[in-house]
């Protein structure tokens, strides 16, 4: 087992919980990411919930799929209650937008066959690090059918559905056997369950040397991240089989790249590849950060291809693929004014902090984490105009049913 390197608790990976952020956590064991992983949680400037516009507009371009999945799952007795759960919700408005989206496309469904829509349950499920907090407090009002007449009286912004966190990985079970009728996940699928080991082990041909990222980099390194990808998607899709009812469906949306190499790793290689990357040399020059403390540090993302992505669900083959598509989703920044290059970098540095400030901050201090992210700010702003242009991300978008055999 790899060291909490620096302060003596040598491959004592259950003291996670006890430790505060900045106390070297090499991030490669599976179990010691799931307990320190979130997106930069509250309402703050660097949070994930105030730097999310982008997922939104990507997710937006994308709901037509979307429906076309739920027009497809079959639907049950309006009697049984219809249960949608979201996986990888974070702690941001999106997640209560789709989960919306999705319970009025079956309520018209329902009333489209001359029936009362059902009672809806939605699970909101995320790692334990997650901000449920912010996330509950972001909900509407609930007001369903037979509520009290103050819930009923809400103004526009209620819910009709009954809420509920679930915090765990999705690599494993979640929920009951046969219990779901619609599962979504969006930007999540990319995230792996840890950095794979070969690739932070200096004698390994996979060894990541030098590089925080696999773009670019040695051709080892990019197949253990892909190995490491497969297995995970296997993983996701055994439990989510167990989960779903017959006939339910899944939306997943995850980053994805056009590139057959997977050391092209598209949009998000632009960024975690060379500006992020960037901004970790300038600590090494500067002697901030040793260049072995920059060696140990990977982001535990995979862009897939097409074809990575359907490899592991046709060797399931517990779901039919009944769409399956890269789509250019866009650029990751959202600025209101294109021509102001310090928005640009500010934006750059706010959304790459909000998704990995906490991993950072767990392996050099939120104090460096701070210098870090101010220096990729400053590359940011000098590269704008660059940035506006060729930074866009694609997606892989995938609709898949539970055959009801
Ligand atoms: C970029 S956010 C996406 C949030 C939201 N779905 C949206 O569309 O804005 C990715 C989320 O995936 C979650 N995540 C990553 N790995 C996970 C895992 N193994 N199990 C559950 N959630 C995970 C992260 O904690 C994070 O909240």
């Amino acid at each position: 087992m790899k060291s909490l390197a620096g302060n003596g608790v040598e491959g004592r990976f259950e003291w996670i919980g006890l430790l505060g952020v900045g106390d070297n956590i090499v991030v490669t064991n599976k179990r010691k990411l799931e307990r320190i992983f979130s997106m930069k949680g509250g309402k703050g400037e660097t949070s994930y919930a105030k730097n999310s516009q982008a997922q939104a507009r990507h997710a937006q371009s994308v709901l037509h799929l979307l429906e076309g999945t739920l027009d497809r799952l079959q639907l049950v007795s309006p009697e049984t209650p219809f249960v949608v759960a979201d996986l990888g919700c974070s702690c941001g408005g999106n997640t209560i937008y789709i989960v919306d989206v999705i319970i009025k496309h079956i309520s018209k469904r329902y009333e489209a066959l001359g029936h009362e829509p059902p009672e809806f349950s939605a699970f909101f499920s995320d790692l334990p690090s997650n901000d449920f907090n912010t996330l509950f407090q972001l909900l509407p009002p609930l007001a369903i059918h037979g509520g009290s007449m103050e819930e009923c009286l809400a103004a526009d912004g209620h819910r009709s559905y009954f809420a509920a966190g679930v915090p765990g990985s999705f690599y494993r079970r979640l929920f009951p056997a046969r219990s779901i009728d619609v599962f979504h996940s969006a930007f999540s699928l990319h995230w792996l369950s840890q950095v794979p080991e070969s690739v932070t082990e200096k004698r390994s041909t996979a060894y990541n040397k030098g590089r925080v990222f696999i773009h670019g980099g040695n051709e080892s390194s990019a197949l253990a991240y892909k190995k490491q990808f497969q297995t995970d998607l296997a993983a996701f899709l055994r439990s989510r089989s167990l989960e779903l009812k017959k006939g339910g469906s899944m939306f997943l949306v995850c980053l994805g790249r056009t590139s057959v190499d997977p050391t092209d790793q598209g949009g998000a290689g632009l960024l975690f590849g060379t500006h992020f990357q960037d901004a970790w040399n300038d600590l090494v020059q500067e002697g901030v950060v040793e260049g072995e403390k920059r060696d140990s540090f990977n982001i535990p993302v995979y862009a897939p291809s097409l074809q990575d992505f359907k490899e592991v669900v046709e060797a399931d083959g517990s779901f039919s693929i009944d769409h399956l598509q890269v789509f250019r989703g866009g650029s990751p920044l959202v600025v209101e004014q294109p021509d102001d290059a310090a928005e640009v970098g500010r934006a750059l540095a706010n959304s790459c902090r909000s998704v990995c400030g906490v991993l950072v901050d767990a392996h050099i201090g939120d104090k460096l984490g701070e210098e870090l992210f101010a220096r990729l700010e400053r590359r940011a702003t000098n590269h704008a105009k660059d940035l506006l242009e060729k930074l866009q991300f694609f997606h892989i978008a995938a609709s898949l049913s539970l055959d009801n055999s």
